[in-house]
């Protein structure tokens, strides 16, 4: 949900081809993110000039604009700021003047690119309005870049990151930003509260360090009876706005040494860094990366990087590890599919293998689950466990709800992130929660994750991108090792939780008996479950040749019952938000209260059939739909007798314990909803009104 990039070279020589090069690049690997709009910033011909390039559309449009102005390419810098973003309108629609980078006055004195929302932007807006300062565009960013210069211009001795703690300290909402200046030419300003900013470095020499201290203000105070009743005031549109005073507002002051970068002697060595909203687009420059944290300001110059805060927070690390980023480049490539989703959803066999390995041991019948295993006592004794997520997250803990109700007999229940906390559901001590992302970012889940933090409950993060909020801010949890999902329409992440999930109930059910034989017929299917998928993937070419029957339909049934259910509300939504063809999931037993009414000889039907405790009701709701003269297309086990080839279009899949079926269930409907979306002519990685990893509210 917006993707914002950066790049920084010092004391290497790049020529503006190479920058805007960069740029755009790693734009284009944020692309995901939003791309209803794209924009950039680097340094002119003269001194203090900035060249804004800003394009709707995707970053393809951008690039034309680029080759279409003829910049001078051949302009070499030795230490140069470039900031970009690629967007997902919130606030205002797609439109050049509402595209970043957004400026603080037409000299461009300060420029910012900016992922999440301001709340309290209307009020800001208003104050600086009245000082004087003329907005230019319908976004909440602008006011960031005007609030910049309004405090810059009465502190014009001000150093750029004391600027930047003074403006941020104004700000309500959730933002990863970068701020450029001609005041401070070659640095950039990073912040980050509550959404993700990763910093990649290469150096020429060999690193020194391994961690960045964090500064924090001189008295380590977070004045929060002050920071409180400021918040009020701008909330009431009562803020003043008043000029930070330097001398007194202890939360400004920070100690200036940098340590991080330097050679041993202390001389500043060539160094080039790369800010963004996440390591895809980084990894083809730098393995090294530095995650920022919530409240973090980063300040980059002069080849070194000082990472400061506002206020302590108790607990909290007051290092920043360098760490080695795992993921290689082919990984975020397309390979030779012709989209992310496509080639993410062959990679399944792969996928599910990976959030295995090393955990689930079929020969010794054993499951080690790291992250969890200092915690699984704990989570035993627990009161409920209540699992939190979104979107299809939220569908794959749907799909093992019964599995945990079954092997635990903890009380489960499954939240809608944002439906519980609109209800302000209770919470307690004694609850297990646990939260499931492939990002590890989605506001609503994190907004939840807090209110179950400070409500004293145990957290369990369940998460695909290592380093994320939800990572970091769970008590412990487990990585699904999906690798980098770039597709926004999510397919590999789902499988991944869904194994990992099992895991975690298996690992619960370790201690009781009565399962023994269960829990091991379980771990014998998922020893299977790589070269099931494998099988499935194996009908691709007759799922696209069965859906160009559904060309130009509009709408579409999806019936599955009991576990199934969660299948076919992951596939209605895959369905719905690639190819835009209205498509409702029914729990079979429910049909015939409403849903029967629909059904008639055209209406397109799938229906999961495949054999478990409950296929006989499930079977009946099948006649039903026949007997209303319905020709239902049915996912069925290989060779079912039930469902005679002549009389029935089928999907044949392999068959698995109960449990594990929906894992092989859903892989029929991602390649529907792909050649859906492809016949239809939809670019299947860019589905209209979407954005992957949303972290607004
Ligand atoms: C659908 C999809 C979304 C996400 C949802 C939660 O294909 O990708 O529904 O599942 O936005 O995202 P995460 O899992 O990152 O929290």
């Amino acid at each position: 949900m917006c993707g914002i990039f950066g790049y920084i070279n010092y004391l290497v020589e790049k020529d503006r081809k190479y920058i805007l090069d960069t740029l755009v690049n790693g734009l284009s690997r944020l692309e995901y993110r939003g791309y209803d709009s794209a924009g950039l910033a680097v340094d002119g011909d003269k001194k203090n000039e900035v060249f804004a390039f800003k394009e709707v559309g995707k970053v393809a449009k951008l690039k034309q604009l680029i080759e279409e102005s003829k910049p001078d390419l051949t302009k070499v810098f030795d230490n140069h700021a470039g900031i970009a973003h690629t967007r997902w309108a919130t606030h205002g629609p797609p439109s050049r003047l509402n595209c970043h980078p957004h400026r603080s006055d037409p000299n461009w004195e300060f420029a910012v690119v900016h992922n999440g929302i301001i709340t309290n932007y209307k009020e800001l807006k208003a104050l600086l309005e009245a000082k004087g300062h003329r907005f230019e565009t319908e976004t909440d960013t602008e006011a960031i870049a005007k609030l910049t210069k309004y405090i810059f211009d009465q502190h014009p001795d001000i150093d750029f990151t004391t600027l930047v703690k003074s403006v941020i300290k104004e700000l309500q909402g959730a933002f990863g930003l970068l701020v450029k200046s001609v005041h401070f030419p070659g640095e950039v300003v990073a912040a980050r509260k509550g959404s993700p900013l990763v910093i990649g470095v290469r150096t020429q020499r060999k690193m020194k360090v391994d961690f960045v201290d964090v500064e924090f203000a001189e008295e380590g105070q977070a004045l929060p009876a002050e920071r409180a009743s400021q918040n009020a005031a701008i909330k009431k549109g009562k803020s003043l706005l008043k000029v930070p005073d330097l001398s007194t507002d202890k939360s400004l002051l920070h100690r200036s040494q940098s340590r991080a970068f330097l050679s041993d002697d202390g001389v500043p060595q060539p160094t080039e860094f790369f800010l963004s909203s996440d390591p895809s687009a980084i990894i083809e420059h730098t393995k090294k990366v530095l995650y920022l944290e919530d409240d973090d300001i980063a300040h980059i110059h002069d080849g070194q990087l000082n990472i400061h805060r506002l206020s302590r927070l108790e607990g909290a690390s007051n290092v920043r590890a360098i760490q080695t980023l795992e993921i290689e480049l082919q990984e975020i490539m397309k390979g030779r599919f012709e989209h992310f989703m496509q080639k993410e959803i062959f990679e399944q066999p792969e996928s599910v293998v990976n959030a295995m390995r090393g955990r689930l041991n079929v020969k010794d019948k054993t499951i080690t689950l790291g992250g969890l295993k200092s915690y699984i006592g704990t989570i035993r004794r627990c009161r409920r466990l209540i699992f939190i997520a979104c979107g299809t997250s939220f569908h794959s803990c749907m799909a093992v709800r019964g599995a945990f109700e079954e092997l635990t007999d903890i009380p489960i229940s499954v939240e809608l992130a944002s439906d519980f906390l609109d209800r302000q559901a209770p919470v307690f001590r004694d609850d297990t929660c646990v939260f499931v992302s492939q990002s590890g970012e989605t506001a609503d889940s994190l907004m939840a994750l807090r209110y179950c933090l400070e409500r004293g409950a145990l957290t369990v993060g369940i998460v695909n991108v290592v380093g994320s909020s939800i990572s970091l801010m769970t008590h412990c949890g487990v990585h699904i090792n999906a690798g980098p999902e770039i597709g926004v329409a999510s397919t590999k992440a789902y499988t991944s939780q869904f194994v990992c999930m099992i895991m975690f109930a298996l690992s619960l059910s370790e201690d009781r008996a009565s399962k023994t034989q269960r829990r091991l017929d379980i771990m014998e299917g998922l020893g299977k479950v790589s070269g099931q998928i494998t099988e499935i993937l194996k009908l691709d070419k007759s799922i696209k040749e069965m859906c160009l029957q559904f060309k130009d339909q509009k709408s579409m049934l999806l019936l599955g019952r009991g576990a199934q259910h969660a299948t076919a509300l992951e596939g209605a939504l895959k369905i719905k938000e690639i190819s835009y063809l209205h498509c409702e999931a029914v729990m079979s037993g429910e049909l015939k209260h409403g849903v029967l009414a629909l059904v008639d000889e055209n209406l397109p039907i799938v229906m999961i059939l495949t054999r478990d405790d409950i296929f006989a009701k499930s079977l009946n709701a099948y006649q039903q739909v026949i007997a209303r003269k319905g020709r239902p297309i049915v996912i069925c086990n290989t060779g079912d007798k039930e469902f005679p080839g002549e009389k029935t279009d089928k999907i044949e899949v392999p068959h698995t314990v109960d449990v594990l079926q929906g894992l092989l269930n859903v892989l029929p409907l991602q390649l529907m909803a792909y050649w859906l979306a492809v016949a239809e002519g939809l670019n299947v990685d860019f589905p209209r009104n979407l954005a992957k990893s949303v972290t607004v509210e």
